[in-house]
């Protein structure tokens, strides 16, 4: 029997020579191997200043704390995502508002979300959902007509693109994550991503406490001055080590990833009661973070007794996501979401099973996927 775990971090010799050279000198913050890191970074992105992070969670809040954004304003984010596209706005005292996606893409839905438009909104979240870019031009046109912040959520998008401009390099700032499951990992970790170099210098300050001068920059050595409420939001530099050797590898992942997904859908194509979100393609070059199957709505209440049937069979599985994230216990509660209803969010977290297309598998084991999956709809009818 195949083993066909789910998510697993591909780390090798380089990533592990790379950390022991950090722990061997004497520099584990503040040192040029987050400032490599970086500029590999937004080199492989074609653009933008990157600046490393804690997570793609302390990225997302920065952007909100740089906008100066509080208790009265409102931050339109989609109901289809994980929990830390909300809870970055929710840190500042601001206010989440929750938009339903598109049922076949899992996108936040833009119609949806420009009627979602108050006086009091001051900023847009969009996620590239596991890894497909959203519309950026129809983003864009929104927030230009009622002066909105644009913040994507690239969490999943390394390697996405939309009409050839890579997420993260289309809005105000993009945030990315670097967790181990990820396209590329650095165990924890993130990196903020903005085309705009005001917003650069001022984020670098506010990833560090908001001392006016870095390490290197300090005439006496422990002097500085603080003049904005900064955070301690750095990436160290065992985590930047692993980075630029992931970052090194990352086309090959990203290849793997879009060969499994091309093997998957074909390998799944014939049952009818499965249906996959879309595959992307044309101005929309999705990164493959996994396949998100839908089930028909006469299997969905065996869910779990395909899941299980799947491990049996040595087919791991995830679901992305598990609840609308305004039916998650503390925003329900917080906002009285409980009967608001987000038909799409709640078919993708509800009837679906995700399938991994992650480069520790290959074609046969998406066969293998595909066939075993047939076998146990097969068995539960
Ligand atoms: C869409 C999305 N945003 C944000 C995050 C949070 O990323 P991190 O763990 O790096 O803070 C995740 C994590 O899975 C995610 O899927």
């Amino acid at each position: 029997m195949r083993n066909v775990t789910f998510g697993k971090p591909i780390i090798g010799d380089e990533e592990r020579s790379a950390v022991l050279e950090v722990l061997n000198g004497s520099q584990l913050v503040h040192g040029p191997r987050a400032k490599q890191f970086e500029s590999d970074f937004s080199a492989y992105v074609g653009g933008g200043h990157a600046m490393s992070v804690a997570s793609c969670t302390a990225g997302l809040h920065l952007a909100y704390v740089h906008l100066g954004i509080g208790p009265g304003d409102e931050v339109l984010v989609p109901a289809q995502t994980h929990v830390a596209t909300a809870h970055s706005v929710e840190y500042t005292g601001a206010k989440p508002v929750f938009v339903d996606v598109d049922a076949t893409t899992g996108n936040i839905d833009l119609d949806q979300a420009a009627a979602a438009i108050t006086p009091n909104t001051k900023a847009i979240c969009i996620v590239h959902y596991l890894g497909l870019p959203v519309d950026m031009d129809r983003v864009n046109a929104i927030a230009r007509k009622h002066d909105l912040f644009v913040v994507e959520d690239c969490a999943l998008a390394i390697g996405g693109r939309f009409k050839g401009v890579h997420a993260g390099l289309h809005g105000d700032v993009g945030a990315f994550s670097f967790y181990p499951v990820k396209h590329i990992t650095t165990a924890e970790g993130g990196m903020f991503l903005t085309r705009h170099a005001k917003i650069a210098e001022r984020v670098t300050r506010l990833k560090a406490f908001g001392y006016d001068k870095a390490l290197g920059e300090r005439v006496v050595p422990g002097l500085y001055d603080v003049d904005i409420l900064g955070y301690n939001y750095r990436m160290n530099e065992i985590e930047a080590a692993i980075g630029i050797e992931q970052l090194k590898r990352v086309d090959g992942f990203l290849q793997k990833r879009a060969e499994n997904d091309r093997a998957l859908r074909q390998a799944i194509a014939d049952i009818d009661e499965v249906t996959p979100l879309a595959a992307g393609g044309g101005d929309f070059e999705h990164a493959h973070y996994c396949l998100v199957a839908i089930l028909d709505q006469s299997i969905a209440g065996k869910r779990y007794e395909i899941i299980n049937g799947l491990r049996e069979l040595g087919v791991g599985t995830s679901v992305y996501y598990p609840g609308p994230v305004p039916h998650l216990t503390y925003y329900r509660d917080k906002y009285d979401l409980g009967r608001v209803p987000f038909p799409n969010a709640e078919k993708i977290s509800h009837r679906s099973i995700a399938l991994s297309v992650a480069p520790h598998l290959d074609q046969e084991d998406m066969k293998y996927v595909g066939e075993t999956l047939k076998r146990v709809l097969g068995a539960i009818k």
